[in-house]
């Protein structure tokens, strides 16, 4: 979920919703505003997209106040009544919320029992706790505080009172909140991005505190209620690389933006004598330990698959994957010097960051790799690497995905030289070569597009096989696949189906093959036969220099290590144009929300 708010001059409806609209990733089942004209507080909701929403404002209501919504249904079927705000009984009171509440019913029983409920949602709880005890006769600040101690959960708070029409009050847990400051007026937002339409300058906010937001002044106090002062900083984000530009989806753009990331990324890790570099803190940090565990979720757990071979083949640093909301309830038994690496895109995911907190807690030493600086992960880390892949819009993750790998392999590279293990590639020429074949391969997006329509136009299921480093790729490629397609997709390490899945191949399924480890070419090609004698419809997307007669997509050579940065785009590009085929929402597909800040 997602959530902004304006205080100022100017109409506050539009400001609100193109707001909602930029945070749409974070979630698309329902939307809403609540604006007010003095004492007169209009809240508009409507399931589905802020298009919708737009459709039920009324555009003649003057205004210049006002907070926002944008929802991923947690509790509460995503209908109108379960939209955000929400509003206490007497209506006094209008609130959004994005986060869960872990005690709401038990909240609900102690204090509320004699109150009507409107929706079934924890939001509401918080907005009527707040009427409960200004009933009680407790001012606003007072009560809001009073209720923000009652809450064990996650939350990104801004409230509206009738009685106090020039303040927006706003606090922030575990969830990510940001204050925008301009001349004459002030915003909040989950996500700087959202407000880069009225400003730049942000001030970040820390867990536990509450703000007062006028129109012209910004009051920020910690629990104790001291008054906290923060510098602002600026955001980093040029408004043009939030535009889809000529591309018809926001994915179709991030795919294509690849080889340009990749660039970018070799010139960021390199320094002035064109060695690679990455801080000294950093490679001491992976020195130091005995095992690496990295942390992830979705595709970031996919990119950490392939991570975790270049920091065992090359730093010679034992790593374990993980996937973070098993890991936070189900620890492994951890080695002495333990290092976490987490991986996240938007550096917000809720569930990687319960791990970090609970592997802080026990004192251990964590790095995060995200796309957004600032981003909770990287502050709450000890060390960061930024991806440099550019704001990544489209829900299902492409370019972040081989940024991941890409920062990962630097990283690995750079400790093994620093630990003086001999190397078998030469990464920055291996990685400007990948930036070439990737070129080459969206270059023929066309042809991408003529696979995706020959074996996934009408199928209900798909499999992708590979080994090796092949097999990650399956994983995410069938990730993608399924995310955007709707097509039911599963990846397997290719000696594995026939122990069971094979039961599902029947006549044409598609079984997409990886081959593009020289090891185990063969031994994947004698599975791709064991399917095809059941009936399979192939689709073998191989290697220069490892083709066969009768391959679909041969890619062009690379390092074998680095194979995955290139033959991902070809099932990026498949699943792409699949989805496109089936008329599916590519950019932001059911279900689903791209930053995902609830466990
Ligand atoms: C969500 C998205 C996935 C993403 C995952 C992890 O579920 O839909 O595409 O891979 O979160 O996100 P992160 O920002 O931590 O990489």
């Amino acid at each position: 979920c997602g959530i902004v708010g304006y205080i100022g001059t100017e109409d506050a409806k539009e400001i609100l919703l193109k707001g909602l609209e930029k945070l749409e990733y974070r979630g698309y089942d329902s939307a809403g505003i609540a604006v007010r004209n003095g004492e007169d507080v209009r809240v508009y909701k409507e399931k589905g997209r802020i298009a919708e929403l737009r459709k039920v404002v009324d555009s003649s209501f003057e205004t210049s106040t006002g907070i926002g919504h944008t929802r991923w249904a947690t509790h509460g079927v995503p209908n109108h009544v379960n939209s955000h705000p929400h509003q206490s009984e007497s209506e006094r009171f209008t609130l959004v919320h994005n986060g869960v509440i872990e005690n709401y019913e038990q909240l609900k029983k102690e204090y509320l029992s004699d109150v009507t409920f409107k929706s079934d949602t924890d939001t509401e709880i918080i907005v009527q706790l707040v009427e409960h005890f200004a009933k009680e006769g407790m001012a606003t600040e007072e009560a809001f505080v009073a209720v923000l101690k009652l809450l064990h959960g996650s939350y990104a708070l801004g409230l509206l009172d009738k009685e106090n029409p020039d303040v927006i009050y706003v606090a922030k847990n575990k969830s990510p909140l940001l204050v925008g400051l301009g001349e004459g007026f002030n915003v909040i937002a989950s996500d700087a991005m959202a407000m880069l339409q009225v400003t730049d300058t942000y001030v970040e906010l820390v867990d536990g505190e509450i703000v007062l937001v006028t129109k012209d002044s910004v009051t920020i106090k910690d629990v104790e209620g001291n008054v906290i002062e923060r510098a602002p900083y600026k955001a980093e984000i040029d408004a043009s690389d939030i535009e889809k530009g000529t591309y018809a989806h926001y994915m179709l753009k991030e795919i294509h933006e690849q080889p340009g990331v990749m660039r970018k990324i070799i010139q960021e890790y390199q320094d002035a004598d064109g060695a690679l570099k990455v801080d000294a803190d950093i490679i001491q940090a992976v020195r130091q330990v005995d095992r690496i565990y990295i942390v992830a979720c979705g595709t970031s757990y996919n990119a950490g698959l392939v991570g975790k071979e270049y920091l065992e083949k090359w730093a010679k640093v034992p790593t374990e994957v993980h996937v973070a909301s098993e890991f936070v309830y189900n620890m492994p038994l951890l080695s002495e010097k333990p290092l976490f690496i987490f991986i996240s895109q938007s550096g917000e995911t809720a569930d990687s960051r319960a791990v970090l907190v609970a592997v802080k807690e026990l004192g251990h030493t964590a790095l995060t790799i995200t796309n957004v600086p600032g981003s909770t992960l990287s502050r709450e880390a000890d060390h960061t690497l930024i991806l440099h892949a550019g704001p990544e819009i489209a829900v299902a993750s492409t370019k972040a995905y081989t940024a991941q790998i890409a920062v990962l392999a630097i990283l690995a590279q750079v400790v093994a030289k620093d630990a003086g293990h001999e190397a078998d590639i030469d990464l920055l020429p291996e990685l400007a070569k990948v930036t070439a074949a990737i070129t080459t391969v969206v270059d023929d997006a066309p042809r991408m597009e003529e696979i995706a329509r020959e074996f996934l136009a009408t199928t209900r299921n798909a499999f992708f096989i590979g080994r090796t480093m092949d097999y990650y790729v399956g994983v995410e490629g069938s990730l993608k696949l399924k995310e955007i397609s709707y097509i039911q997709a599963e990846g397997f390490a290719g000696g594995e189906l026939k122990h069971g899945t094979i039961a599902l191949i029947e006549e044409g399924t598609p079984v997409i093959a990886l081959a593009t480890q020289e090891a185990v070419n063969l031994s994947i090609r004698g599975n791709v036969k064991e399917v095809v004698a059941r009936g399979a419809n192939p689709c073998i997307i191989t290697m220069s220099g490892l083709e066969q007669e009768g391959d679909t997509y041969v890619i062009p050579a690379v390092h074998e290590m680095l194979a995955p940065l290139v033959s991902v785009v070809t099932t990026q590009l498949i699943a792409y144009y699949a989805a496109l085929h089936r008329d599916c929402d590519v950019d932001k597909p059911r279900n689903l929300a791209k930053s995902v800040t609830v466990e």
